[in-house]
């Protein structure tokens, strides 16, 4: 069979593919199916033809896989937010956990490694604690909203469909909030659009309204809203603010993000509180945080307890050692680390974090940690400490390569490096290789329906 672009084809799907699409074969090459799973049997539209690969887009399905179940939300498939509702979790957490023994091996050369399956999230939806919802004047239409007179199409509240910039689904419930917030969601779009005052156009960079971010604090149950508008007007936003306080007991406060800046980013150039607090509590495991709108904290704070148990476990503590924690963000590690540790110094580059980082601490009553503000390329050159364990958590790029030279210098005979990209931890730990054997590697599920996965690998240092 030559497969060409634009055919309907008749196509067995057999695994999965890098990225979440399924993976059939046809005329010799891999052919990549947006929203099958393996085991489906579809009629499938070639929509890209390259000479290795095609892409597809399913028409029918012929027969569904065992793997399949409905998706509970009626945007899945369309949406960007997650893609993943159609396959069952455990399969979920079966290629997960694959993806990352396969990357180890296929990227950093390391084979024979013990990947344990992936620690599973619990709850599988409502757990993120923070969204952001764009508003914008283009509006992304489900198929069933072709041709409806009555669906505006110059506004949405929502989330971006994946491969657009643009355009929002208007959403009226995301599944992976707690379901509190969305009746928070609902009024402030009745309220925005009563406002009178524009949706800001993504492409025209017009417009007032841009995001509205919620947060939630699991331990206490209470949301923070987070209003960001490109000006200031207070006549609008205060009145708001106030319904939505009386409106909703669960609303701690309401804060408001300025920002004029053309980039997509729900960070204000400046914050103007609205009404009640302008800060959350919530807890990972026993450590309480303080949260503001901008603050960066683990989104699903059940699983960030996981993930840093896992870290615990790996970093063998026993009172006596000095733990150097790289890239510490807000300090949760290090406080987590704290009372098995002697002394815990952590380096990161916001300073805004580090002084999240010092202020959790005093909240906590910990008092053997130690914050460095400063690039670690330059700090780690010029640190005089030598850690008995060394904690890396980079961000998605993974530890630049004069950081990992200086790793090997330093010559911890432990590391626990925390990755939320295997292909970067693969390439990492390659880098490591000769002077560290890695030991075991936990996967822990943060994001369920999304290819998302983290992972733990604990390293000893062979000579
Ligand atoms: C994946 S987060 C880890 C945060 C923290 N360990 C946690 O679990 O919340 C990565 C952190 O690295 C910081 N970072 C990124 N590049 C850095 C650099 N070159 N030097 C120091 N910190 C950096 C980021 O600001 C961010 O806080």
């Amino acid at each position: 069979m030559t497969v060409k672009k634009g055919q309907a084809v008749e196509l067995d799907v057999v695994d999965v593919a890098f990225g979440g699409k399924g993976l059939a074969r046809a005329d010799g090459m891999a052919v990549f199916v947006d929203g099958a799973v393996a085991g489906d049997r579809v009629l499938a539209r070639i929509v890209k033809r390259k000479k290795q690969y095609a892409e597809a887009r399913i028409l029918q399905l012929l027969h569904p896989s065992a793997d399949r179940v409905a998706a509970p939300c009626p945007y899945s498939g369309v949406c960007g937010g997650c893609k993943w509702q159609n396959l069952a979790y455990p399969r979920q957490l079966a290629y997960k956990r694959r993806h990352v023994a396969e990357t180890l091996a296929h990227v950093g050369g390391l084979a024979q490694i013990p990947v344990h399956p992936a620690v599973a999230a619990d709850p599988i939806f409502g757990y993120r604690n923070k969204m952001e919802f764009s508003c914008t004047d283009r509006r992304w239409l489900m198929p069933a909203e072709m041709d409806r007179e009555d669906v505006a199409k110059g506004f949405a509240l929502g989330l971006h469909v994946p491969g657009t910039f643009d355009k929002v689904l208007d959403i009226e419930a995301c599944l992976l909030m707690p379901s509190s917030g969305n009746a928070i969601l609902g009024r402030i779009r009745e309220q925005i659009r009563l406002s009178g005052l524009p949706p800001y156009g993504l492409r025209s960079h017009r417009g007032f309204w841009r995001f509205v971010m919620l947060r939630h604090s699991l331990a206490e149950d209470r949301w923070l809203v987070n209003l960001v508008t490109a000006g200031e007007n207070r006549e609008a936003l205060q009145p708001l603010a106030h319904r939505l306080m009386a409106d909703f007991d669960r609303i701690a406060g309401v804060v408001n993000n300025v920002t004029d800046r053309p980039a997509a980013i729900a960070v204000g150039q400046f914050e103007r509180p609205l009404a009640g607090s302008p800060v959350l509590k919530d807890r990972i495991g026993p450590w309480e945080f303080e949260i503001s709108a901008n603050s960066f904290f683990q989104t699903n704070s059940r699983a960030a307890a996981r993930l840093y148990e896992t870290v615990q476990r790996y970093a063998g503590l026993d009172g006596t050692q000095a733990v150097l924690d790289l890239y510490s963000g807000t300090g949760t590690i290090p406080i987590f680390l704290s009372p098995a540790a002697r002394q815990v110094v952590g380096i990161e580059i916001v300073a805004a974090a580090v002084a999240d980082a010092r202020r959790n601490c005093q909240r906590n009553g910990v008092g053997n940690c130690r914050f460095i503000e400063g690039d670690i390329r330059t700090v780690l050159a010029g640190l005089d400490l030598k850690p008995d364990v060394v904690i890396v958590d980079p961000p998605r790029a993974g530890m630049h390569a004069d950081v990992v030279a200086r790793l090997l210098e330093l010559a911890p005979p432990r590391i626990v490096y925390v990755s939320c990209n295997p292909a970067t931890l693969a390439r990492d730990l390659g880098l490591l290789a000769d002077a560290y054997r890695v030991a075991e590697v936990q996967p822990v599920d943060m994001f369920p329906h999304t290819f998302h996965i983290e992972a733990v690998a604990r390293l000893e240092r062979k000579i």
